[in-house]
């Protein structure tokens, strides 16, 4: 025997033992376990293009629970609705700071102390909700119908043709971004159009940052194009004034009391323009989206926005006094139902018994994830929703116009039937803010406008599957449309 061939064999006891090792079986009241065929790896790629099919599979294959195998790590996935609250509710065993923290390092390279997302999320709630929204929705407003106005000159007649997703995510990011950081008030704010433009680029990488799965020349690009932003939103928040992005101003000082230098803080105001901005312009879009291609349901909408239009004496609608809009709310949720797709994940840090609402209990393993993903159950789930793949207005109104809220799987009663802001202790902060919003937009832009799909029969475009498990979807491609300002006569 050369020495060679000793060797070789050596590597490949190595080998061996590293398997057998590392080996993971399913121990008794463990959730079914599949790791896939390829080692280590195991689900990773079927998981990464398309993980709303992929877990409707192992749905199928295995149940409402299982364990699957992804890039080394075990993710123990829930789609029992009922049963979501005993993950919820755990924050002890379960906890959602540690892999928000890896996804923070490695989508914004950025490291900070485990307890400051919790403070930064005190500073946010006294910011955005109570007397303080109030305020925030007038200034966005302001922003909004500014740069509607600036779409189309006061003397064009002639239809102006756009993509929709395009026209939403730019509007309403510019609209978004003067408001929370401050761009204009005080001059020295970069201009909205670059930081958007460079923000798309981002946020086309960022599924892949998430999965750490760029490809070497997309790593260069996603770290250029994040140290641009970082210098374009470098001056936010630091004017002397604290009148102009109060928040921003207070999460700063935040930042700084907990002596994270300069170069965290940009990063950190980064991943605040992501959190903030990232959802609200697809959302519009597919709301948008849906109703021009249900003409009965842009019509409802319409009708409800004339009668709030004629008894309206400001130029800002819903600013004052809470006006009720049901049938928007309802739209909206049901956009949101059909494309809002979190996943809602937490990290085991303590053995958990988990007991699911059919009475079977599972052993949670320390170290493993564990991951409830609403988009299939109970978002579209056939027990929940007659005809879940399409869009109906008028789902969450009873007959008598009122809010629906009973839903039913399994002949029992839902907590929680759609889940598009996540929910819970950590669910999303800026709901409130974001549906204003959305709501502000869309009445600007149906009563002033005139908008038509350029393609009367086009439907919604696609769904990009890569972006499963992100907060909200976007298309794969866009939505033709064309608009021009209303005659006024
Ligand atoms: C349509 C728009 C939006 C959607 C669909 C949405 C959805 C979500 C979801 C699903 C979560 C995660 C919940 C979890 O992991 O359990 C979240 C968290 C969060 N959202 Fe939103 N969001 C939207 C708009 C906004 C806006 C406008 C703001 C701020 C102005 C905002 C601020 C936040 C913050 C700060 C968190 C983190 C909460 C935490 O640390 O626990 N969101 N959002
Ligand atoms: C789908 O999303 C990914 C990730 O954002 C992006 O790279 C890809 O270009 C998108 N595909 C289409 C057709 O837009
Ligand atoms: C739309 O579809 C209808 C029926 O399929 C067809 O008659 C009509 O020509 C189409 N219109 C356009 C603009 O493509």
């Amino acid at each position: 025997m050369t020495w060679t061939t000793l060797l070789l064999m050596l590597l490949l006891l190595l080998v061996l033992l590293f398997f057998t090792l590392t080996r993971r079986s399913r121990l008794k009241r463990e959730p079914p376990l599949d790791k896939g065929i390829i080692p280590w790896l195991g689900h990773a790629l079927e998981f990464g293009r398309d993980a709303a099919k992929f877990l409707t599979r192992m749905k199928l294959k295995h149940g409402n629970i299982f364990t699957v195998r992804a890039a080394g790590r075990y993710v123990t996935v829930l789609l029992d609705p009922h049963s979501y609250d005993a993950v919820l509710g755990d924050s002890e065993c379960l906890d959602f700071t540690r892999y928000a923290q890896v996804l923070m390092d490695r989508i914004f390279n950025l490291q900070l102390p485990l307890d400051q997302p919790a403070k930064a999320k005190e500073t946010m709630k006294r910011h955005f909700l109570g007397m303080n929204a109030a305020a925030l929705d007038s200034i966005i407003s302001r922003h909004l119908r500014a740069l509607l106005k600036a779409k189309t000159p006061t003397n064009q007649k002639d239809w102006k043709e756009e993509g929709l997703f395009h026209l939403c995510y730019s509007l309403l990011f510019k609209a978004g971004y003067l408001t929370l950081f401050g761009g204009e008030q005080n001059n020295n704010g970069a201009d909205p159009s670059s930081v958007y433009d460079e923000y798309k680029k981002f946020d086309g990488l960022l599924t892949k940052m998430a999965r750490g799965t760029l490809r070497a020349e997309e790593k260069k690009t996603a770290h250029s194009v994040r140290k641009r932003l970082c210098e374009l939103l470098a001056p936010a928040g630091l004017t002397e004034d604290p009148e102009s992005s109060p928040w921003l101003h207070a999460y700063l000082q935040l930042l700084q009391e907990e002596g994270i230098d300069r170069e965290m803080q940009k990063k950190a105001v980064l991943m605040q323009l992501w959190a903030t901005q990232g959802n609200v312009g697809p959302a519009a879009f597919w709301l948008l989206g849906h109703l021009l291609t249900n003409p009965e349901a842009l019509t409802a909408v319409k009708k409800e926005f004339s009668q709030i239009s004629q008894m309206e004496t400001t130029e800002i609608p819903f600013k004052d006094k809470p006006v009720d809009t049901p049938v928007f709310d309802s739209a909206l949720q049901e956009a949101l139902r059909l494309t809002a797709a979190p996943f809602i994940t937490r990290e085991v840090v303590q053995e958990k018994s988990l007991r699911m609402a059919d009475g079977q209990e599972y052993l949670l393993r320390k170290g493993d994830r564990v991951c409830l993903f609403p988009f299939i159950s109970p978002q579209m789930d056939p027990e929940v929703y007659h005809e879940p793949q399409k869009f109906k207005h008028n789902r969450f109104l009873n007959e008598d116009g009122s809010v629906k809220e009973n839903f039913y799987k399994g002949g029992r009663r839902l907590k929680y039937y759609t889940m598009p802001w996540g929910a819970g202790t950590n669910g999303c902060v800026g709901k409130q803010f974001a549906i204003n919003t959305i709501r502000q937009f869309v009445y600007k832009f149906l009563t002033s406008f005139d908008l038509e799909l350029c393609d009367p029969n086009a439907s919604v475009p696609e769904i990009n599957a890569s972006r499963y498990g992100f907060g909200m979807l976007q298309p794969d491609g866009d939505l033709l449309v064309r608009y021009k300002p209303k005659n006024k006569d």
